[in-house]
């Protein structure tokens, strides 16, 4: 038979995507995958706005479609199934590609697939280098953080994560601490750089706690009382502290995902992979760090590609594919889901 034909849509957060990929699931071939970025419409507000998130979508996940289609060289009659983010992720946006997917599948006669935003995730060290199960995947981005052993396509075992803020929030939060630009994490591994790591000495939480569970609002809190006592005894900070203070955060960061992923690895048997995926896994002492955690375990380390790492819809279209190939389908009473835990 013909290898399937996927179109995915994501529009979970602050990202508009849309991808077409043909199968088999064990040897995907990614035709098209675009995004548009919000990135510009937030920046004056310090955050993703959900409303102005939510009508974004709408008004450019049409264009995304077509434009996938277009790169793949494919007709929507040719497509097997619609893949869409259902869930996690904010509502309004959510809603926004449940609503465009449902469409385009009613309007085609075509199978609809919802998928969950973090199964995406997960699947991708198998899109990108076909990570044989199971796998363990460290989730990093701006809205999640999260250990998974990954026993099959739609079989996840979360091991630990978060048990405040992101990790890539944490990075945002410092840069506007510091009064650095957004998105924070670039900003403040470029500081960093020039930075002398070991001149604060910073917290680094739950590492005395048993388990795989992390924690950095601490971390901020405490960026947030260092500068606050440089500004009382200077009148501010200079360029060497504010570098200084980035590179302590960076480095105490990555100690804890780096040590709760040795914790992660050692709690596992038979992996074939530790891979990582999300925005923060584009750190480069981050990814340092997890590349020697992952050799001290004799598993290979695997980061795809900072395209597939962030938020894609090529990632939604091979969770659809997998679902499409296990003869998974939903419905019209497919609902989007703000909270859906793995
Ligand atoms: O996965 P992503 O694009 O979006 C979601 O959160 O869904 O991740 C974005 C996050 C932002 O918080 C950004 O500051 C962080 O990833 N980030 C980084 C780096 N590049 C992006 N964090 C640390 N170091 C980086 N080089
Ligand atoms: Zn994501």
């Amino acid at each position: 038979p013909r290898a399937p034909l996927i179109l995915g849509l994501e529009s979970s957060c602050d990202d508009t995507a849309a991808a077409v990929l043909r199968g088999p699931g064990d040897a995907p071939a990614i035709l098209s995958s675009v995004v548009s970025s919000q990135t510009d419409l937030h920046a004056a507000f310090g955050g993703v706005v959900p409303e102005i998130a939510a009508r974004a979508h709408t008004e450019k996940l049409d264009l995304m479609v077509e434009q996938a289609l277009a790169e793949a060289g494919a007709a929507l009659t040719d497509i097997d199934a619609i893949a869409v983010t259902s869930g996690p992720g904010l509502i309004g946006g959510v809603l926004a590609g449940v609503m465009a997917a449902k469409g385009l599948a009613m309007g085609a006669g075509k199978p609809l697939i919802g998928v969950n935003h973090l199964a995406g995730h997960a699947l991708t060290p198998r899109l990108t280098d076909g990570a044989a199960f199971p796998y363990l995947m460290l989730l990093v981005s701006g809205g999640h953080c999260q250990f998974l052993r990954v026993d099959g396509p739609e079989t996840f075992r979360r091991l630990g994560g978060t048990i405040d803020d992101a990790p890539g929030e944490a990075f945002d939060k410092v840069a506007r601490i510091l009064g650095l630009p957004q998105p924070g994490g670039p900003s403040v591994q470029a500081e960093a750089r020039a930075g002398d790591a070991t001149r604060f000495a910073l917290p680094r939480p739950l590492m005395d706690r048993p388990g795989c569970d992390l924690s950095f609002s601490g971390l901020k809190t405490a960026v947030i009382r260092t500068r606050d006592q440089l500004t009382e005894a200077q009148g501010g900070l200079t360029p060497q502290d504010r570098a200084d203070l980035c590179a302590a955060f960076q480095a105490a960061a990555a100690d804890v995902l780096a040590g709760k992923s040795a914790r992660a690895l050692a709690a596992c048997q038979g992996l074939t992979a530790f891979a990582v995926a999300g925005g923060v896994a584009a750190n480069q002492s981050l990814r340092a760090r997890l590349t020697t955690v992952a050799e001290a375990a004799s598993v290979p380390f695997l980061a795809p590609p900072l395209s597939l790492c962030t938020d894609n819809a090529a990632m939604i279209a091979y969770a659809g594919l997998l679902a499409f190939e296990a003869g998974r389908r939903d419905d019209m009473t497919l609902s989007a889901r703000p909270r859906w835990p793995l």
